[in-house]
């Protein structure tokens, strides 16, 4: 059995890109999987409602893929959040169209791994920055997954990102996945 994925993906400026871009790329032609592009779909920002509730009931799981800015989302992912997990469809009294949906934050960062810790300048674990996503998911039933995150991204060669692509497919590829329960 395969999930359906779907990878919200945003990025203000993928023409200036490299991580993202690659990361795309590698999962572009993948079968089972949507690849929706915020920016490019909203470059006005005026999220329609009724037709991205659609897009997400079409699909069994959900990615976003995006860079990390200021230990958050792009402001039009943050946007689309808002506006998306409406009171009474992704959470509260009859909202249940999210429920069961695996939930996967794929993101690059420009600092280093060690960089994310109690240790480095950035304090904070990147688990523990993502705790109002995980929050998020909890409240709409979308079991959490433990994000992917390519680090460094600012500084990585062609090849390191050739790698990040396939390690990324792959990480989509085990999502798709349903291990059936053992009897
Ligand atoms: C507005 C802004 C905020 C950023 N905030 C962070 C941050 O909080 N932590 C971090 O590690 N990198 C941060 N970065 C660096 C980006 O995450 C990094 O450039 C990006 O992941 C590289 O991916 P790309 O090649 O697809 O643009 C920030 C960059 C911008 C432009």
């Amino acid at each position: 059995v395969t999930r359906r994925v779907l990878i919200v993906a945003a990025h203000p400026a993928i023409w200036r890109s490299r991580a993202n871009r690659a990361l795309r790329e590698a999962v572009a032609g993948e079968a089972h999987v949507t690849l929706h592009d915020l920016y490019e779909t909203y470059p006005d920002h005026m999220v329609d409602v009724d037709a991205e509730q659609d897009t997400l009931a079409r699909h069994d799981a959900i990615v976003l893929l995006h860079p990390f800015y200021w230990y958050s989302l792009p402001s039009l992912m943050k946007e689309w959040l808002d506006l998306t997990l409406e009171h009474g469809w992704a959470y509260g009294p009859g909202g249940d169209a999210l429920r069961g949906k695996p939930w996967l934050q794929a993101i690059t960062t420009g600092g280093a791994a060690t960089s994310y810790g109690p240790q480095g300048y950035n304090r904070f674990t990147i688990e523990q920055l993502l705790a109002p996503l995980e929050a998020t998911a909890a409240l709409c039933g979308c079991p959490w997954q433990a994000p992917h995150v390519v680090h460094g991204a600012r500084t990585m060669d062609a090849s390191a990102l050739m790698a990040a692509g396939h390690a990324f497919r792959d990480r989509v590829r085990d999502l798709a996945q349903v291990v059936p329960a053992v009897a």
